[in-house]
């Protein structure tokens, strides 16, 4: 069984809109996956269904061979541990310092005090902010804090990075910084990567498979794929 599998998945919403319609995709370890579709076409939902944020309608969804429909409320956090995910808004907490923002996603482990410092330095390095340990988000570009946000999802050594258009807040020069970040975890740490963006030229520039949603319907899944369907 492939890292993640969606099978013939269906989301409704309480209000009656139809989210994703039969959805059916497969992503292997260590693949770097575009979800590309313009706003309200499903990206998020679909980003929702994987770290069990939302559960699916119909079908069913396979994250780690885990069926997320059958996993207990009580089990999420074994889930989550080995997901990390960046959002669009960063989510930082303002009075901690970037070392203590990474730390404290590694405390709830039990960890010894140093291996968290180890971990975290190595995570924070990753992302090239080592030069930033004692600053505070506010202290920060949003390159930066959007950065740090990225050392704290992978200081668990995640098999998975879900990132729901990380790009959003920045403008394209800061965008492709992060992209480069994202580009290394996934040929250096071997992370799979599925990200949510409707940024063009990032797609265009990264040559990743891209696959796109219209309406919640996937329409298509290519390798090495442009934003815009290039025709035959
Ligand atoms: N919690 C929710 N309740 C009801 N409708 C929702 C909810 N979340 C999203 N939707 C609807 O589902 C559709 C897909 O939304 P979303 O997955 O957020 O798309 P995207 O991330 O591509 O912009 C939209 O029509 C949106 O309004
Ligand atoms: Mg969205």
């Amino acid at each position: 069984m492939q890292l993640i599998e969606l099978k013939n998945v269906y989301k409704r919403y309480n209000n009656g809109v139809t989210a994703l319609c039969d959805v059916n995709l497969s992503i292997s370890k260590g693949e770097f996956v575009f979800v590309i579709g313009d706003s309200g076409s499903g990206k998020s939902t679909l980003i929702k269904l994987l770290y069990r944020q939302e559960k699916p309608t119909r079908g069913d969804v396979f994250v780690g061979g885990i069926n997320m429909s059958k996993l207990r409320n009580g089990r999420v956090y074994k889930l989550r541990r080995k997901l990390g995910i960046v959002f669009q808004d960063y989510k930082l907490l303002p009075k901690m310092t970037v070392y203590e923002n990474v730390a404290f996603a590694l405390e709830i482990y039990g960890l010894r005090r140093d291996e968290i410092r180890r971990r975290t330095l190595k995570a924070i390095e990753q992302v090239g902010l080592k030069d930033k340990l004692r600053s505070y988000p506010s202290e920060l570009s949003g390159g930066e804090q959007q950065r740090v946000s990225i050392a704290r999802a992978i200081v668990n050594n995640p098999k998975v990075l879900i990132c729901d258009e990380p790009t959003g807040n920045l403008d394209p020069k800061t965008s492709m910084e992060v992209m480069e970040v994202i580009d290394r975890i996934n040929k250096e740490l071997g992370t799979t990567i599925i990200m949510a963006t409707h940024d063009e030229k990032i797609v265009n520039r990264m040559k990743k498979r891209v696959v796109q949603i219209e309406k919640g319907i996937v329409t298509r899944d290519v390798l090495k794929g442009k934003y815009k369907d290039e025709g035959i």
